[in-house]
């Protein structure tokens, strides 16, 4: 019975509660050797090697987070492979600076999804072209447009090219991602802010943007109806409103059979 729900919020953000059980996995690990009057490292001596060390304690890691109330994709694929993994490539000679710039990597690039749970992954060409068919459908050429969570502002760099009276803006809080798009934001015809989504006044759009995940979107839903002016529109790619239909689908018709959804502010 996972326990996850009676837990303090911070145990709500999976990554929070990944992090725990690994700490808790080693330091099961390490009690256990102590227990027997030796060090971590003696596991070696007692004819187990680091590699079957990692894996019990990926199991155990693994049996924490199912308690916790991870879902299955971070038990298994998190928490049980990493100590594993981490073990593996210290064996074949990878430094560990390699990890600890991969760590840093990830972080600078999904910085926000700690929170918010919406990780990098980019509008394709279809979404492009469908999000240009439905902005040529609006009266006014001279619109607001911004896209919540901007990436590395692809969407805003095809839009902005194309509609040229109108005003297209972009908000982000990954570091790396940020800097990528501001420098991207310099050379073309849109403005990119770091700026949290949740601090962002969309009273002044006649179009919202977003790709995010199924986290947000109902806050996101009570946000723009609080917002949003009468007759603008919410635009989300990919994610629903739960319980709300949306005026418009267009279907991408891609891999991922995704579709675009919008929401007229009524
Ligand atoms: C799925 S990506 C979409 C990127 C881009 N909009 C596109 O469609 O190509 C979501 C983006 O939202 C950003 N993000 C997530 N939470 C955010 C927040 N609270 N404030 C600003 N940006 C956020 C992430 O860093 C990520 O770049």
């Amino acid at each position: 019975m996972p326990i996850f729900k009676t837990l303090p919020s911070l145990f709500k953000r999976p990554a929070f509660s990944a992090l725990c059980c690994q700490i808790l996995a080693v330091a099961a690990i390490a009690a256990f050797g102590i227990f027997n009057n030796r060090i971590l490292i003696q596991f070696v001596h007692l004819n187990l090697s680091m590699t079957g060390v990692s894996v019990i304690g990926g199991l155990l890691a693994a049996v924490f987070g199912y308690l916790l109330g991870l879902t299955r994709w971070w038990w298994i694929a998190i928490n049980f492979a990493f100590l594993p993994l981490v073990t593996l490539g210290t064996g074949v000679g990878i430094s560990r600076w390699v990890f600890f710039g991969g760590f840093a990597l990830l972080l600078a690039l999904n910085w926000n999804s700690f929170r918010d749970r919406v990780p990098l992954y980019l509008t394709s060409d279809r979404g492009y072209e469908a999000l240009h068919g439905f902005l040529s459908t609006l009266s006014a050429g001279d619109f607001r447009f911004i896209d919540l969570g901007c990436g590395f502002s692809g969407a805003l760099s095809y839009l902005s090219r194309r509609f040229i009276d109108a005003r297209f803006e972009g908000v982000e809080t990954a570091p790396m991602v940020f800097l990528v798009s501001w420098f991207r934001s310099l050379m073309g015809k849109f403005k990119v802010r770091y700026c949290d989504i949740w601090k962002t006044d969309l009273s002044q759009y006649d179009v919202v943007y977003c790709f995010l995940s199924p986290v947000p979107m109902p806050e996101l839903w009570i946000k723009a109806q609080r917002e949003m002016t009468r007759g603008s529109h919410l635009v989300s790619n990919t994610f629903v409103i739960p319980g709300v239909k949306p005026d418009r689908v267009i279907e991408l018709n891609d891999w991922r059979k995704s579709s675009i959804y919008v929401y007229k502010i009524g």
